[in-house]
């Protein structure tokens, strides 16, 4: 049987937290075994905001080479740039004209957007998740990882696809949402009530794959804990302590029981120390490879080049069925 195709689509940033690491990217090179994944830095989204040229080009090698030092293999999963592919904007014209007005009104993250950028509300943002269908149908997807603030335009994309199946009969896969095994789910170091986030203006709150070793342990001395002494898995009365057991039980691969046990008696000093250099220590390996692959743009434009030609393959065939049902001339 052949395997299942997992299509996604990724914003290229290279600041990756270790929320990301361990609540999903560690999982990423197990994925490419049970599944046929196509990762797609989608530059084209990215333009619905201003973007400064350098710093865009420099973040879309940084997430290539990052997604490859977390484990990705590119002969393994197509990784490619969304640029690289002229389908996903050709088709998207297309959908274009089979989306409505009302339909992308209804949308949940243009409405947030254009308030928050409200200087610069461009066609591009109230199109967005028609760029995306076309992203996800041209490779006959069968399933779209994705988080909740995602879910309304997977939901688009699936009408988009069953209302132009019913016009010209079966040319999409009409994809399905794929839930992930929950990973660990890491919280903020200075407020563990809220998740770990790369955008937060408190540096404090987040760490990133990509930061220096002391850095790290720095920010994990710093964390906020609860009062009390001991170090004991509890949510609601002790959600600093049990945050960083929690990145701990995952960053050692172990059980919370077993992270509990280790620290029984412990201080919460010398708990926070060995917690950050367990972190370290996960990510030191990482981050030398990340350098490697990152100071040698040539073999990453190489990886680029056959992946963009791996990816094309596929989509042309779906984009040549569609030319061809809607009358052009193919
Ligand atoms: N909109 C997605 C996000 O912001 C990125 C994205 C673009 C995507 N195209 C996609 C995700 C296709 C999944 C499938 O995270």
């Amino acid at each position: 049987m052949s395997k299942k195709r997992i299509f996604s689509g990724i914003q290229p940033s290279g600041n990756l937290t270790i929320g990301n690491y361990l609540g999903a990217l560690k999982r990423f090179p197990e994925l490419q075994d049970e599944y046929e994944c196509i990762y797609c830095v989608v530059d084209l989204h990215t333009l619905t905001v201003r973007q400064d040229p350098v710093a865009l080009r420099e973040r879309s090698y940084a997430l290539l080479a990052l997604y490859m030092a977390c484990g990705l293999d590119p002969e393994k999963t197509t990784l490619f740039l969304q640029s690289h592919v002229s389908g996903h904007a050709e088709l998207a014209w297309i959908l274009n004209c089979y989306t409505y007005m009302g339909e992308l009104s209804r949308m949940t993250q243009f409405k947030d957007k254009s308030q928050k950028h409200a200087d610069n509300i461009n066609a591009g943002l109230f199109t967005y998740p028609v760029l995306m269908a076309a992203d996800i149908l041209l490779y006959q997807t069968d399933v779209v990882p994705i988080g909740q603030d995602q879910k309304q335009h997977l939901e688009i994309a699936r009408d988009i696809a069953i209302r132009f199946n019913k016009l010209y009969g079966d040319t999409f896969v009409v994809p399905e949402a794929y839930i992930a095994k929950q990973g660990a789910k890491i919280m903020s170091l200075q407020e563990p009530d809220k998740k770990m986030s790369k955008s937060d203006t408190n540096v404090n709150n987040f760490v990133l794959l990509i930061e220096e070793r002391d850095a790290i342990i720095k920010k994990f001395k710093r964390a906020v804990t609860d009062s009390g002494s001991e170090v004991r898995f509890d949510p609601d009365e002790k959600p600093g302590i049990s945050n960083l057991l929690s990145i701990y039980a995952a960053t050692r691969g172990i059980t919370i029981d077993e992270a509990q046990a280790e620290f029984a008696g412990s201080r919460y000093g010398d708990f926070k120390i060995a917690v950050g250099t367990a972190v370290a220590d996960m990510l030191a390996p990482i981050q030398a490879r990340y350098k490697e692959i990152l100071a040698d743009k040539s073999y990453l434009d190489r990886v680029l080049h056959a992946n963009a030609e791996r990816a094309s393959a596929i989509a042309e065939v779906t984009y040549r069925d569609v030319r061809r049902k809607v009358g052009f001339i193919v």
